[in-house]
């Protein structure tokens, strides 16, 4: 028997209350709520648990906690860095909830720095007026990460699962299993080790998958990071908006190779200044806050430079700053940096920008509710409304644990008025597939894709090298498109269909949007063009014809 042999074996039948996709800091925080409110809670997640964008998060959380700052002031400064298109009561909630939030992770254990007086050590990054980033130094984001996932292993009520990769969304509607409305009832998902696609079911569904870095060939993101969530939703016909926002983070440790290793924005925070190959500093010329800027400014103004000069790099320089101050504050940069022989005290270190975020994606409410009944979408996967165009620093760590709570009460909601009945759900079917003897066209249109997107669809785009981009999309989904209904299904397939998928909702709105605002920015139609604000690319796929019917 399958079960008997299993690596992990599950709680069969696979029947849960709230099946939760995802083990970063918005899943995590979430299921905990959902499994307080004394739900039966599952957490998926495809590698180990704590592999998520949250665990390499450095710079930290905002959040109003000195008498110097206030609310209006947080308001303000992501409501400019969102150029025109947050939805402003979403971001004076999340920002007023903030603080309630950050108690709740400090009762969990969490110990943000604190200075000589016992005040927390708040960090400064662009964008924002005041310091106001509550940080573990450079680590906070494994701070968080490990805090959740202990109290997760604590409780009974909750089980995650490890190497469990979500494929696809089960609708009511999609297999008539009901007279009633279309909504989600469960998903299906591969079960890494055995390889066996296992079903399970749920009333209630939250993606919490993370956003899509590795569309681009270079990204401070995880492996992870390939828009699982949001594409799963738009193959069920789910909103998805706001996709050709994608931040570019100014500062990534350059390499010849394509990882890219952050260097937090925070560095800036605490002096670093930029300077081209000629050592001039020149973040003065492109904008009244220099090197604290809004990221968007930042990372163009040195492409920009790269561009004029021919320089593979930047340099990033905090040599003013003494060794046992950067040692202290950023132990996790400084030892990386030492590792390649780069002294963060004396030595000037060669930065260029990544891809870091996605902006865009899910289309929730206050309440994370999307527009399919039961689904629910929390973290880098939704587009709430609090990013707009731009994203502000370390709002994001923020925005996942506010709307967490908010989650797990509409669930609460939800399921307190939802049919009880058990609907028998269909197997997976895998048919007559057999293991692909070809995995080179899996590896080669991976790096075919990712460097598309970086070459035509990076921080300053054309027409012109849209709709290229959008020919070669175009050729990868079909050869994908015959490779997934052939062979057997296995991780790096699924995530390159993702991926593809992701890449033509970043093309498409990119397209569509003829103006240039936050991170959407074309030579074509330079400015805003007379375009209002609050003009949203919102993409309605039908049900079941998704993308290339992938
Ligand atoms: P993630 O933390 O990315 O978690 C996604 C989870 O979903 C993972 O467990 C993944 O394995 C799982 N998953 C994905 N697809 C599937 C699937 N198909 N099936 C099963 N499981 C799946 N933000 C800040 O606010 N402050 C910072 O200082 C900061 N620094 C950053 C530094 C770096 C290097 C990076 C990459 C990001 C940083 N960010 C920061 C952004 C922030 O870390 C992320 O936006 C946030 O952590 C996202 O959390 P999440 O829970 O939504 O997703
Ligand atoms: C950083 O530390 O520079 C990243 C912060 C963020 O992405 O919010």
């Amino acid at each position: 028997m399958a079960s008997q042999l299993h690596h992990n074996p599950y709680p069969m039948p696979l029947d849960f209350d709230v099946l939760v996709v995802g083990s970063g800091v918005a899943g995590l925080s979430l299921a905990l709520k959902a499994a307080a409110a004394g739900r039966r809670t599952a957490i998926l997640t495809k590698k180990t648990r704590a592999e998520s964008n949250t665990n390499y998060a450095q710079g930290g959380i905002a959040c109003v906690t000195s008498s110097a700052d206030d609310f209006e002031s947080h308001v303000r400064d992501t409501l400019v860095a969102g150029d025109g298109l947050c939805r402003e009561d979403v971001v004076r909630s999340i920002v007023r909830d903030a603080p309630v939030r950050i108690d709740e992770l400090i009762e969990l254990g969490l110990r943000f720095s604190r200075d000589a007086d016992g005040r927390y050590a708040l960090g400064r990054e662009g964008g924002h007026s005041e310091r106001r980033i509550l940080h573990v130094k450079d680590m906070t984001g494994k701070a968080i990460e490990d805090a959740l996932l202990h109290a997760v292993a604590e409780n009974p009520r909750i089980e995650l699962m490890e190497h469990l990769f979500a494929i696809d969304l089960i609708t009511s509607g999609k297999f008539a299993l009901d007279g009633g409305p279309n909504r989600v009832v469960g998903l299906y998902a591969l079960d890494v080790i055995s390889r066996r696609v296992e079903t399970f079911r749920a009333p209630a569904v939250v993606l919490s998958t993370g956003g899509a870095g590795q569309v681009y060939l270079y990204t401070t993101n995880p492996d992870i990071a390939t828009g699982d969530g949001i594409a799963m939703a738009y193959r069920v016909g789910v909103e998805v908006e706001n996709m050709e926002f994608v931040q570019f983070h100014p500062t990534t440790l350059y390499s010849t190779r394509h990882d890219r290793f952050l260097i937090s924005e925070a560095v800036r925070g605490e002096g670093a200044v930029l300077r081209n190959l000629k050592g001039e500093a020149f973040m003065p010329r492109y904008h009244p806050d220099a090197d604290l800027a809004p990221r968007d400014v930042v990372a163009r103004a040195i492409d920009s430079e790269m561009k004029m000069t021919g320089a593979p790099h930047m340099w990033l320089d905090i040599t003013g700053r003494s060794e046992s101050m950067l040692r202290d504050r950023f132990p996790l940069i400084f030892e990386h940096c030492l590792s390649l022989g780069l002294n963060l005290s004396t030595d000037q270190i060669p930065v260029v920008p990544a891809a870091h975020y996605t902006c865009g994606g899910v289309v929730t409410n206050l309440r994370a509710e999307t527009s399919l009944p039961g689904l629910f979408a929390c973290g880098e996967v939704a587009s709430t409304g609090l990013h707009g165009a731009n994203r502000l620093a370390s709002n994001s760590l923020l925005e996942a644990v506010v709307m967490a709570e908010q989650g797990a009460r509409a669930i609460e909601n939800y399921l307190t008025g939802a049919d009880g009945a058990r609907l028998d759900l269909p197997e997976w079917i895998s048919g007559n597939v057999d293991d692909s003897d070809e995995q080179v066209v899996i590896a080669h249109n991976w790096d075919e894709l990712r460097r598309t997107m970086w070459d035509y669809v990076g921080i300053v785009r054309t027409t012109k090298r849209l709709e290229r981009a959008q020919t070669r999309i175009g050729n990868l989904n079909r050869e994908i498109h015959d490779y997934y209904w052939n062979f057997r299904i296995e991780p790096r397939l699924l995530e390159l269909r993702n991926l593809i998928q992701i890449a033509d909702l970043i093309v498409q709105c990119a397209l569509a949007r003829k103006e240039s605002r936050g991170l959407h920015y074309t030579l074509d139609f330079p400015g805003n063009q007379g375009v209002p604000e609050d003009s949203r690319i919102t993409l309605e796929p039908v049900p079941g014809k998704g993308f290339g019917g992938l």
